[in-house]
């Protein structure tokens, strides 16, 4: 007999990498007859179908193949208010966020403009394969508490905070240390911990943060067990001088960080295109992560990423979207630009099919310390994930006619998945998005 408690025995192509590809060899798990076994949300086994049928006997049997099951995407950067900016190109970061980004960023003084971009943006979120996700907020309490509760409706993972800042943007848009303390105090207590959500303390940049308001960050990440750290570093070249100029003590961008104890496990710094050698010793010393943009640096022209310095130096990278700096909510575009642009970097790195995957879902739950929980479909872990199934007709699913390999398969899905590949995603077993005309 069958039922809940036997569990849901899901049978598909599966794809996952519970080991770092940059680290070792075999990192990728694939199994041509997949079968992923949910129980109470959980993960309870994954591996050959058959085995697994075998075994769980009683469980009971959801029939996806024609296509490919996936862990859920983690995208590690990205603005909520910047929805409806993308596409703004041909401008450099400094100039982008005065004529784009700011502008736009204001009207979230509007609670109900807030709400109706949330709700938008947490379902691009899930159309596009992404369950978890660390969300840039509002410089507004309201609007980012807007965004969490649409996080929780939808039944996505969201790490988030208030963006702080006191200077260089517009003034609707700071906060006095005192304001941002008391607000961020609140929303802590309000959000921290709430079923799928965490806060993560967010300065926008130390160009628009003062020392005081980054003694708030401390204080604030002194105050709360758990909390999440996310920030911009190193992004453009006008950016990191005028920092210099603005914290002549410090030796480099990344110290201006340090001196207030904001890096370390559960920290994400954005881009990190034009690092010093000793800062990227330092990031990897202190386990500080970097979300990698190749969208957005592509877009923004901020540069190319020594994705290669990083990754022998022991720093944890991942991947983020950027939106509005970047060009889309698809994180398995965003792992497909990565590679592209590393074809063509001076010293770049040869990513395949396991690096992107690697990128695109566990490399992310390392960063925001969520390993353990999320990332792959190791047993006991949440049962988060996406399933592709690319429309009849269309060019993926001719590629996937003829590839023999896993491994060829999932560089396809890489190269021509996008949003409307997307079929199915789960977060903890439940169902957050179901497209209607692949939807078996
Ligand atoms: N640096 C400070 N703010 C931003 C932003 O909104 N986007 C990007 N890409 N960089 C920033
Ligand atoms: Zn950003």
């Amino acid at each position: 007999m069958s039922g809940p408690d036997q569990g849901e025995l899901l049978r598909a192509p599966l794809f996952h990498t519970p080991r770092n590809p940059f680290l070792q060899d075999h990192a990728l798990e694939s199994y041509w007859d997949g079968g992923l076994l949910i129980r109470d949300g959980r993960i309870a086994a994954s591996g050959d179908f058959e085995t697994i049928r075998a075994a769980n006997p009683s469980a009971t049997i959801t029939d996806l193949r024609g296509g490919f099951l996936l862990p859920g995407l983690i995208d590690t950067h990205i603005h909520f208010p910047q929805l409806r900016i993308i596409g703004g190109l041909g401008r450099t970061l400094l100039d982008w966020l005065e004529e784009c980004a700011l502008p736009e960023e204001a009207r979230m003084a509007d609670e109900s403009h807030a709400r109706r971009i949330a709700q938008g943006f947490v379902h691009a979120l899930a159309s596009h394969g992404t369950t978890t996700a660390l969300v840039f907020g509002a410089h507004f309490a309201a609007a980012t508490a807007e965004l969490f509760e649409a996080g929780a409706k939808a039944g996505l993972r969201i790490v988030s905070g208030m963006v702080l800042s006191d200077r260089k943007l517009r003034p609707e848009l700071h906060q006095t240390p005192e304001a941002a303390y008391r607000d961020s105090s609140d929303l802590v207590r309000c959000f921290h911990g709430r079923g799928r959500l965490l806060y993560a303390v967010t300065p926008r940049f130390a160009l628009s943060t003062s020392e005081a308001m980054l003694e708030v960050c401390q204080t604030l990440r002194r105050e709360h067990e758990g909390l999440r750290f996310q920030t911009h570093l190193n992004e453009n070249s006008q950016e990191i001088a005028e920092a210099a100029k603005l914290f002549p003590w410090a030796p480099d961008y990344l110290a201006v960080y340090e001196r207030f104890g904001v890096g370390g496990r559960g920290a994400v710094m954005a881009h990190n295109v034009h690092p010093t050698a000793s800062e990227i010793e330092r990031l990897a010393a202190a386990g500080t992560a970097v979300a990698h943009c190749p969208c957005s640096n592509a877009a923004l022209g901020s540069g190319l990423f020594d994705l290669k310095r990083h990754i022998e130096a022991g720093v944890r990278v991942a991947l983020g979207t950027d939106i509005g700096g970047g060009i889309g909510f698809g994180l398995l575009k965003e792992a497909l630009q990565a590679y592209l642009l590393q074809r063509i970097a001076p010293n770049g790195a040869l990513l395949d099919a396991a690096h992107m995957l690697y990128l695109a879902t566990r490399a992310g739950a390392e960063a925001l310390g969520l390993e353990t929980d999320i990332g792959d479909f190791q047993p006991g872990k949440a049962a988060d994930l996406v399933y592709i199934k690319p429309p009849a007709d269309g060019p993926l699913s001719a590629v996937l006619e003829r590839t023999e390999t896993p491994d060829q398969a999932l560089a396809a899905i890489f190269t021509l998945a996008g949003a409307e590949s997307v079929s199915q995603v789960r977060v903890e077993g439940s169902i957050v998005y179901k497209c209607a005309s692949t939807n078996p």
